[in-house]
């Protein structure tokens, strides 16, 4: 037999038990052996006794770690060129809300990147307290609402959503009106602020758009091994959002709180971590690389997301694909960071890929942090039951159904708000 046939004939006969290995496990009696990293023991193995201590010490060495091997620095300052409000009403919403169209636009060099911050606000609050989240699709298909401008980024296609040729459609108008309770947010007294996440960065593995360009030198084509990657360069714009609503009468923001789902409850529990302006922070369904514990490997594995997603995370973090236990840190320590801010992770019951229990056990595990401030965190190792949630400055739920943003979760997340922030 000819060498090379002989090659193809072993790896297409083997091929079934080569990827069976990395096929993901939902058996719980399959989780490996692993230890945690103690939120309260340095890396050099002292013990963290106090607030101050963490602060000092721990705090800064963990948020360093994340930033340099998991999300990746942001390598430099891009601050606000100009803010223009493309649209406003004091009426929207059968008149219980106003509604702002803010467009930021940030320029350097020849570079020029804007994005549209859509708000409403509650017609009969002076400055309100607001949610702040990202979009998958679009700022026009969070409401039905003929007066919201549609997006010219480029998204994923979705047909479903009439979304083709990369670009946004009116044909999606309103779409993702059930993953937002917007009614339910302004009759609570709060304020929804979005923003559509691809005009920041377009979710795809090509670092020559968005905003990562902005810093490159001569003919830099990617960012370096320990810089962000686009769940860091969404967060930047989270945070810019922020500097934005700091200046904005309309709106308290000392009580923003920074809201996502999946891929950009990644992003908003990075973005908690990264930028204490965040009063609160809402984990939505965020799985691997979000509330997960990574050393569990159970459902998505960091292997798995740096292999279909390699642009979210920065290059370093490839290091830990099938090397977990080489990890010295996991997600819990990201929540950790968050402390003593509120932070609240959900997980939905069919979910496994985002692994329920792993996003449980990072809420468990990060509430000795906020111990130290005399917070209350999540103090049964036992997961409560479904649609029972737990309400502490560390709140945890985990409702019935699939991979989604329901009205039950935003029935807890304002509830929990109104306790926590408000
Ligand atoms: C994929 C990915 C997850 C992510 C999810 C989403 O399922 O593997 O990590 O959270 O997409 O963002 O919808």
């Amino acid at each position: 037999m000819n060498k090379l046939v002989f090659i193809a004939l072993f790896f297409f006969l083997f091929q079934p038990f080569a990827f069976a290995q990395y096929e993901p496990n939902y058996d719980e009696s399959k989780v490996p052996e692993f230890k945690l990293p103690d939120p309260l023991k340095t890396f050099s193995g002292k013990k963290i006794r106090n607030a101050k201590q963490w602060e000092k010490k721990r705090r800064p060495e963990l948020l360093n770690f994340f930033t340099q091997n998991v999300y990746g620095e942001v390598p430099g300052e891009l601050n606000i060129s100009s803010v223009e409000v493309v649209e406003q009403s004091n009426n929207a919403l059968n008149g219980k809300a106003s509604r702002k169209q803010v467009e930021l636009t940030f320029k350097k060099d020849n570079r020029s990147l804007s994005y549209t911050i859509l708000m409403y606000l509650p017609i009969n609050v002076e400055k309100a307290p607001v949610f702040l989240g990202y979009n998958f699709y679009g700022n026009h298909t969070i409401a039905n609402d003929v007066n919201i401008l549609i997006s010219e980024a480029w998204s994923r296609d979705n047909p479903s959503f009439g979304i083709i040729h990369n670009q946004l459609t009116e044909q999606s108008r309103g779409v993702r009106t059930n993953r937002w309770a917007l009614d339910e947010i302004i009759g609570a007294g709060y304020g929804l602020a979005v923003i559509y996440y691809g005009e920041i960065d377009p979710d795809k593995d090509d670092m020559s758009d968005g905003v990562h360009p902005f810093f490159y030198v001569d003919d830099q084509q990617q960012p370096a091994d320990n810089e962000w990657g686009s769940i860091s360069a969404w967060t930047w714009g989270l945070s810019r959002a922020m500097d934005y609503f700091q200046k904005d009468a309309d709106v308290d923001a000392s009580k923003v709180i920074v809201f996502g789902h999946s891929r950009l409850g990644k992003t908003s529990l990075w973005a908690g971590a990264t930028d204490t302006r965040f009063a609160g922070v809402i984990s939505n369904d965020s799985g691997c690389g979000g509330a997960a514990l990574s050393k569990r490997r159970f459902g998505e594995t960091v292997w798995r997301i740096n292999r279909s997603f390699p642009h979210w995370f920065c290059t370093n973090f490839k290091n830990y694909s099938k090397n977990e236990e080489a990890l010295p840190v996991d997600q819990h320590q990201l929540i950790a960071l968050i402390a003593p801010r509120p932070v609240y992770v959900a997980s939905a019951e069919e979910d496994l890929w985002a692994d329920p229990k792993g996003e449980f056990l990072s809420a468990y595990y990060a509430s000795p942090v906020y111990k130290l401030y005399g917070k209350e965190g999540i103090v049964q190792k036992e997961m409560p039951g479904v649609n029972r949630p737990i309400q502490n400055t560390v709140a945890y739920h985990i409702r019935t159904g699939k991979h989604d943003v329901t009205d039950f979760d935003w029935e807890q997340y304002i509830k929990w708000a109104d306790k926590f922030v408000k």
